[in-house]
C-alpha cells in the first residue's frame, strides 16, 4: 500500500483536515483516523484490509494500491502544492455554447453583485488633499499612445483571416530575440544571458515561451506551433483541438472563430535553474503579464483587437503542445483578430438590453 503524494495535512482543531491537492478532495478526520494514519505513513504495510479506518482510507485515496508518481519539481513544496492545487479546477457546467454562456456569465454577474462590495482599508481622503496631476501630454511616439487608448478586450469577432506578415510582426515583437537589444546594455551580461526580447524578463532567462494556435492565418496550416525566438520560426507540434476553441477556454464560446492566438507558457525549470526560493514562480506569471500587454499593443497597432485568458483546464492545454508531464506549463492566452470591436458577444448584448429594459 502506498501514501498518495498529493495530500498536505493542515490543523483545523479539533480535527485534522487531510488535503487531496491534486483531485480537489478534502476529509476531515478525527483523533481515532488521524493515528491510523500516522501509523500508515510510518509504515503503509501495516494496511489491514479487515480494519474499517484503513479501508475508508483507501476508498477516500489517501492510500493507494499502486505508486502513484509525483512529478520532479525545484522548489518547495509550498509552491508544488500552490501550483498543483489551481490546476484543472473541476468545473461542473462548462458552457456548451454561446448562449449557455452568455446566461451562466450574467447570472454570475448577478450574483456578485448582489454581495457588498469588499470595502478598502485606505482612509478617505478629502478633495482637498488631493493633488490634481497634470493631464497626460503628447508623447513623442503617437502610435504608443494611439494604442494605449485603443487596447480593449473583445468579446466578438469577425473571423476573418489574418496574414502571415501580421502573425510575423507578432511574434517577433513580443517574444522574438531581438538582436538590436543583444548588445544594448550599458552593463556587460553574464554570458548565456544576452537575448532580450522587447518585454523585461525574470533573471534574463527568458522563461516565457509561446505556442500559437491558429486557426485562421493566410498560408499557414491551422494547427498549434512553437515559436521559436532565436531563429524567428514555427514549428508545427499538433493539429487544432477538435471541440471548438471556446469549449477548451472556459467555455467562452464567443471566441471560437478567433484567426489566432498565443499561449504564453513558462519553463520553470529555467527559473529554479537560477532561482532556488519559490518565490521565483510568482515572476514567471509576471513576466507573462508583460509579454500578454506587449502582444495586445502590437495587435492594436495592426488594427486588431484583443482578448485573453487563463481559464483552461491546464492538462488538456498541456496535451495540446505537447508538454505532459515537463516543467513548461501554461499560463496564459491571448487572442486577436478582426472585430466589430465590442466589448460583448452579440448573444450576451441581446441578453443585457433584455434584463435593462
Ligand atoms: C489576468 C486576466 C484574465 C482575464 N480573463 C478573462 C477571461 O477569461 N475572459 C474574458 O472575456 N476576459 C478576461 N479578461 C479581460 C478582462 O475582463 C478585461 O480586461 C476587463 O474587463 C477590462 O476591460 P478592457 O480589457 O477592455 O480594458 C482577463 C483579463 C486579465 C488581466
Amino acid at each position: 500500500m502506498y501514501i498518495n503524494p498529493f495530500l498536505f495535512i493542515l490543523p483545523r482543531p479539533p480535527e485534522q483536515v487531510v488535503w487531496n491537492y491534486k483531485n480537489h478532495t478534502q476529509h476531515e478526520l478525527d483523533l481515532d483516523y488521524c493515528h491510523r494514519l500516522a501509523r500508515l505513513i510510518h509504515n503503509p504495510d501495516l494496511f489491514d484490509p479487515n480494519n474499517i479506518i484503513d479501508t475508508q482510507l483507501l476508498d477516500a485515496g489517501i492510500l493507494t494500491v499502486s505508486k502513484i508518481d509525483s512529478p520532479n519539481w525545484g522548489w518547495d513544496e509550498l509552491s508544488k502544492i500552490y501550483h498543483i492545487g489551481t490546476q484543472n479546477i473541476p468545473c461542473e457546467s462548462t458552457p456548451q455554447n454561446i448562449h449557455e454562456w452568455s446566461r451562466q456569465y450574467l447570472a454570475h454577474c448577478s450574483e456578485v453583485l448582489a454581495k457588498p462590495e469588499p470595502s478598502t482599508d485606505r482612509k478617505p481622503q478629502s478633495v482637498e488633499a488631493l493633488i490634481t496631476l497634470p493631464a497626460p501630454g503628447a508623447m513623442n511616439d503617437d502610435s504608443l499612445t494611439q494604442a494605449l487608448l485603443r487596447r480593449k478586450t473583445c468579446r466578438s469577432y469577425t473571423g476573418a483571416a489574418v496574414t502571415l506578415d501580421e502573425v510575423g510582426t507578432l511574434l517577433y515583437f513580443t517574444l522574438g530575440y531581438l538582436p538590436a537589444r543583444k548588445n544594448a546594455h550599458d552593463d556587460p551580461v553574464a554570458p548565456g544571458l544576452e537575448a532580450r526580447r522587447s518585454s523585461p524578463s525574470g533573471g534574463g532567462l527568458n522563461a516565457c515561451e509561446g505556442f500559437l494556435l491558429a486557426q485562421n492565418v493566410v498560408g499557414l496550416e491551422p494547427g498549434i506551433y512553437a515559436y521559436h525566438p532565436a531563429e524567428h520560426a514555427l514549428s508545427q507540434v499538433n493539429s487544432l483541438p477538435e471541440p471548438a476553441l471556446g469549449q477548451l477556454l472556459g467555455g467562452q464560446h464567443f471566441i471560437n472563430n478567433l484567426p489566432l492566438g498565443v499561449f504564453i507558457t513558462a519553463r520553470f525549470d529555467r527559473l529554479w535553474w537560477k532561482y532556488e526560493h519559490s518565490r521565483a514562480y510568482r515572476m514567471a506569471f509576471i513576466e507573462a503579464g508583460h509579454l500578454s500587454q506587449t502582444f495586445q499593443l502590437v495587435a492594436t497597432t495592426l488594427g486588431l483587437n484583443t482578448w485573453l485568458t487563463g481559464a483552461f483546464a491546464d492538462g488538456q492545454v498541456e496535451n495540446l503542445l505537447g508538454l505532459e508531464g515537463s516543467a513548461e506549463q501554461p499560463l496564459f492566452f491571448i487572442g486577436c483578430g478582426k472585430s466589430d470591436g465590442q466589448a460583448m458577444c452579440q448573444e450576451m448584448r441581446d441578453l443585457l438590453c433584455g434584463v435593462s429594459s
